[in-house]
């Protein structure tokens, strides 16, 4: 399995297909494939090769609402720039707005956002990790200095999708599922946020949220990742369906379907449709819905 695309339920597909080509750089393709029938367009996210890209698929929805920080299922999506004062100065500029709370968040090296519908983006910068240097941290801290971004409109730049974040009431025991799942393994440290500056970036008063990343399938460095939250404060207890506004599905190919939906099953997972075309609906242990293409 390779990880390979992420769903949104849009109620304006145009406009939020706009603001995510001029805030994150996302690019329009014709690739259809995903959609499996469903009204909508599917754009590429930034920070892949042609070889291994990661498309986001926009479907026309008004059922639902966007998902809460600390809804259960997907929650949010995050992307890493050295850039952090263009990524919310064009944010600001299309219509965007903040989830934190923090006083100053053009100076923080993280920033928890909303698109025009309302949708969780979280931008940060790069982190020291095994391909992103030190140096490119420190570049990114001395930008939060400076009273503009390196840039406020589109072009090219470092942005990077990075990771689906998915909220759970067992972090641990949700990570150990889709490790055995997806053949993946978990990265970097144990996630611990308390305190008065993380509340301010969570943008939730009180909240400890404790939680990891593990490594999708399919890519050989230390991204996209899925991060497996779990949060004090709890939001909706019902994941996203397929319909509806927000984040609802991630997507995977397969070279086996058969092996893989029974992969799934076998441990604790099920199968929802066939979508036809070599598609299949199915669902993790806690009813995060999958999408296996051929
Ligand atoms: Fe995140």
């Amino acid at each position: 399995m390779r990880f390979s695309y992420v769903q949104i339920g849009a109620k304006d597909i145009d406009k939020l297909t706009a603001f995510y080509e001029k805030v994150c750089d996302f690019k329009k393709t014709d690739d259809k494939k995903w959609l499996n029938g469903q009204d909508g367009v599917v754009m590429e996210a930034p920070g892949f090769s042609s070889d291994s890209k990661v498309l986001f698929g926009f479907v026309k929805s008004d059922k639902g609402e966007a998902r809460k920080i600390n809804d259960r299922g997907y929650a949010h999506i995050c992307f890493e720039t050295v850039d952090m004062k263009g990524a919310i100065s064009r944010l600001k500029k299309y219509g965007g707005s903040f989830q934190s709370t923090m006083d100053n968040p053009l100076k923080a090296p993280c920033v928890y956002c909303k698109d025009i519908e309302g949708n969780i983006v979280e931008f940060h910068i790069p982190f020291p990790s095994k391909d992103a240097s030190i140096g490119k941290t420190l570049t990114s801290l001395l930008g939060l200095k400076k009273d503009k971004g390196i840039r406020n409109e589109t072009g090219n730049t470092d942005l990077k999708f990075i990771h689906v974040n998915i909220i759970t009431e067992d972090w641990r025991g949700l990570c150990d599922h889709f490790n055995t799942m997806f053949g993946s393994e978990d990265t970097g440290k144990i996630k611990d946020h308390s305190g008065s500056f993380k509340e301010g970036v969570i943008g939730v008063p009180g909240v400890h949220v404790i939680g990891k990343h593990i490594l999708l399938p399919g890519f050989y460095l230390s991204y996209p990742t899925v991060e497996i939250f779990e949060y004090s404060i709890k939001g909706k207890d019902t994941v996203p369906q397929l319909d509806e506004i927000g984040l609802s599905a991630i997507g995977f190919k397969s070279d086996d379907l058969d092996k893989d939906k029974d992969i799934i099953i076998k441990n604790g997972g099920a199968f929802v449709k066939d979508l036809g075309e070599g598609s299949l609906l199915m669902k993790d242990k806690q009813g995060d819905l999958v999408i296996l293409m051929k």
